[in-house]
């Protein structure tokens, strides 16, 4: 999925993160909120002894990869190339190799380095360690077996089974536990800025993992209630305020959380430039059915086969309508969205195991053969 063309290469001015991250104290403590440091208390987090990130030099991880095989490549993204590899502990990583076309590049590796050593949650990825020999910037982050949610819901290569709606909840949930983390018990609140399907990283139980912090900002403290700064993202998960005018607050993170319920829902994704015109946009191609409960089982992913409770997909659209409201005032806060997916997981769960619940409804609009 493309990102701004503006944003993330050949940036010059690095104002924004001198001004935001870079020279507030993270220790600094929000009003309103208990003491704690950045990073969040003990509670879920599994900030431990030896979760610290480690330096490693260009030779090790040349060697942990066979030197960047082609075979071990996992995939690209904005900064670079992905690679899977094996550490001289036996330990399976894998390895980011940035690009460093830019200081933009270079600026968000530090904040990446800088916000991973600080936060630990289970639905945050974890970052084992970073190389900065010579030019070469890399980043080495725990091996995510089943890969990003994007992989598991388009395009899917024939024979790959498509996710479960009770799949589908327990990742929404898990990345809404991720975010609360940020928002609710990090200090000060971090807005994490780039949550997008292909950022929602997968262990073999279907478990997500929050990644890319490059973009994460310390957020408003204090009176005030946003922080002014150049529009970075991806295209079609940036809240309206946020792209047009660089308001930037926690709620622009719940927007980004709606566009990726819808994805999970619907199965289409946030921005496809193949669909044409008025379909391009997700959240514009959504905005009839959520207008209209009748509808609602008319935008669902036709790969669920209809394997759902129609009373669970009400509560999920609702849930999700609600995070994509354009006035940013009138979304929910993420602890009021955890508790809500919450229900709906423990509901799918418990009418999993007694073998009922999901119904097979018939669909009628195959949407995506339009
Ligand atoms: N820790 C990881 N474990 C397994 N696969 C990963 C990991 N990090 C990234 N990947 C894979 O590499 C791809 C590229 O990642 P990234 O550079 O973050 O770009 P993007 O987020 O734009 O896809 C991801 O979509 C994912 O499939
Ligand atoms: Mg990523």
């Amino acid at each position: 999925m493309g990102c701004f063309s503006c944003m993330r290469f050949n940036r010059k001015d690095v104002r924004d993160f001198d001004e935001d991250t870079g020279s507030r104290s993270i220790k600094s403590s929000a009003k309103g909120r208990k003491g704690r440091s950045l990073g969040g208390k003990g509670g879920e987090s599994n900030n431990q002894k030896g979760n610290v990130a480690r330096s490693f030099t260009f030779k090790e991880l040349a060697l942990a990869t066979q030197n960047f095989r082609e075979a071990n490549l996992l995939g690209e993204g904005g900064f670079g190339r992905v690679y899977k590899g094996r550490l001289e502990s036996g330990l399976v990583v894998a390895i980011k190799q940035l690009n460093l076309d830019g200081l933009q590049g270079q600026q968000e590796f530090i904040v990446e380095v800088l916000m991973l050593s600080l936060l630990h949650h289970k639905n945050l990825v974890n970052l084992i360690g970073y190389c900065t020999d010579g030019d070469q910037k890399l980043l080495v982050y725990e091996f995510m077996p089943m890969g990003s949610l994007e992989n598991h819901l388009f395009d899917l290569e024939p024979g790959k089974k498509p996710l479960s709606w009770s799949t589908r909840l327990k990742i929404a949930s898990g990345a809404a536990h991720g975010l609360e983390y940020l928002h609710c018990e990090a200090n000060p609140p971090v807005i994490y800025r780039d949550l997008k399907s292909s950022n929602i990283l997968l262990d073999n139980d279907f478990n997500p993992k929050l990644s890319d912090f490059g973009l994460a900002k310390l957020g408003p403290v204090g009176e005030n209630t946003h922080v002014s700064t150049r529009v970075m993202g991806t295209y079609g998960y940036c809240a309206p305020e946020y792209a047009m005018s660089g308001k930037l607050t926690l709620k622009s993170d719940i927007y980004s959380l709606g566009v990726v319920l819808l994805e999970l829902i619907t199965g289409r994704k946030a921005y496809d430039n193949s669909k044409e015109a008025g379909e391009q946009n997700l959240v514009v191609w959504s905005r009839p059915f959520l207008k209209d409960r009748r509808k609602f089982v008319h935008m669902v992913d036709p790969l669920l086969n209809g394997q759902f409770s129609v009373r669970s997909l009400h509560h999920a659209v609702a849930i999700t309508a609600m995070c994509i409201q354009e006035q940013a005032s009138f979304r929910p806060i993420i602890s009021d969205i955890v508790v809500a997916l919450d229900y709906l997981v423990s509901q799918a769960e418990s009418s999993d195991s007694q073998g009922g619940g999901s119904q097979t409804i018939k669909q009628t609009h195959h949407h995506k053969d339009n």
